[in-house]
């Protein structure tokens, strides 16, 4: 359980919260690159840490993402006319940049230096991986964009899908690094089985833990016996500030949860393959409507078959994205976890409590946060990874997979 006050202290991200100004300092990604098809294309709206937003893309390609209204008197910029490398607010055609100068006044009398002395919040972006990643917090502290896997592949081995997830970012969170529910929400025994590994997930519920502590956040490994002579490993990366490396069917799959606001969440979920990835890779897109809401909601009880249920897997709702969902939002839009009662399968969800608790207060202490990365010579991420494998049982994971451990990693916590 958490106290009422830690509880606040890692849920709440608006931008005079704690966590707010940590979550301020990593690039987020805020919408899918489809969103902002092509230069001059419509500009969308957003709402990212509280704060609402609109993206566009320039005549010249360049993105841009600016406080909603206007500075002038607070039209929605949404409106606005996109055009020769800028955005036009509808009232009275001020002008704006992606960088947020504004380039224009018409309405104002010639040599006019109302312009030029405002300056309307812009935050920069990044795009790779199908992704437009913003970087919402002070301007001296702007890191390089880690070279993660997904900026390393064709950007055709890589899909990505958005959806809501309306609860907090924690309880999302939370549940990527739960591995023991695999084995229960999770579960199928129909004749649909999708995933080969739901065996060893279900031959050994009880899997040994290790966690440990590293320069980007945390390692969980989770250790089953897998038949005579073997066990199989699952390693889960969590990545600061909101990301989980998970392996699902053996694709490298981040997930990562961006506050709408502190009851509602962006769920961007990455597959990274090793050849071109198909419609079928990313076919929980079906589950999403245009609105990125879930066509199987709380609304609608999830579509829950209760035939299906009895018959063929552990929670009636399909699509473990729907899944996730129903455990997760029905805990409520932001869980009380001073009444939980947390056992020895909540292992990793301690860790992940007690790292955030940590790294924040070192940060309100006025320290550096983790896994920001300046150097370029220093931005190697490959031992951020994922890992679902059968190995022999007499052999240590570390020694099996060892990449996992020649870069940058820092001190074991089990
Ligand atoms: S409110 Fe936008 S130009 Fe006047
Ligand atoms: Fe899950």
């Amino acid at each position: 359980m958490l106290s009422l006050q830690d509880n606040e202290l890692l849920t709440r991200t608006g931008a005079d919260s704690s966590m707010g100004r940590l979550m301020r300092r990593y690039w987020l990604p805020v919408m899918l690159s489809s969103e902002l098809p092509a230069p001059d294309s419509p500009p969308r709206r957003v709402r990212v840490l509280g704060e609402d937003l609109v993206g566009f893309r320039d005549t010249d390609g360049r993105l841009g993402l600016l406080a909603e209204h206007c500075s002038h008197r607070g039209t929605s910029l949404l409106y606005g006319r996109n055009e020769e490398c800028g955005l036009r607010c509808i009232y009275h055609g001020w002008k704006y940049d992606v960088d947020g100068n504004v380039l224009d006044t018409p309405a104002e009398p010639a040599g006019s230096k109302l312009g030029p002395k405002v300056q309307h919040t812009a935050y920069p972006c990044h795009e790779v991986a199908g992704l437009i990643w913003a970087y919402m917090g002070p301007k001296e502290h702007l890191p390089l964009f880690p070279s993660y896997l997904f900026t390393k592949v064709p950007p055709e081995n890589v899909w990505v899908t958005k959806s809501v997830l309306e609860c907090n970012y924690l309880q999302g969170l939370e549940g990527e690094v739960d591995s023991a529910h695999l084995s229960f929400l999770h579960k199928e025994w129909g004749a649909g089985s999708t995933d080969d590994r739901q065996g060893l997930f279900q031959q050994d519920t009880t899997p040994a833990y290790e966690i440990e502590e590293t320069d980007f956040g945390l390692r969980l490994v989770a250790l089953r016996e897998a038949g005579p002579g073997e066990q199989y490993v699952r390693v889960t990366s969590f990545v600061m500030p909101v990301t989980c490396w998970i392996n699902g069917r053996g694709t490298k799959a981040p997930h990562i949860y961006v506050p709408i606001d502190d009851t509602h969440t962006w769920r961007f979920d990455m597959g990274v393959l090793d050849r071109p990835a198909t419609a079928d890779d990313a076919s929980r897109a079906q589950e999403i409507g245009p609105d990125f809401h879930r066509v199987r909601n709380a609304s609608n009880d999830y579509l829950q078959d209760r035939e299906r249920q009895r018959t063929s897997d552990f929670t009636g709702i399909a699509v473990f994205l729907n899944q996730d969902a129903a455990a997760t939002e029905s805990m409520g839009p932001l869980a009380d976890r001073s009444a939980e009662h947390l056992g020895v399968s909540d292992r990793g969800v301690i860790a992940l409590r007690r790292y955030l608790l940590s790294t924040l207060r070192a940060f309100t202490d006025g320290g550096e946060p983790p896994h920001q990365v300046t150097d370029p010579r220093q931005n190697d991420m490959r031992h951020i990874d994922t890992i679902a494998e059968v190995i022999p049982a007499a052999e240590h994971w570390r020694d099996h997979f060892p990449h996992l451990l020649q870069w940058h990693s820092q001190g074991h916590r089990p």
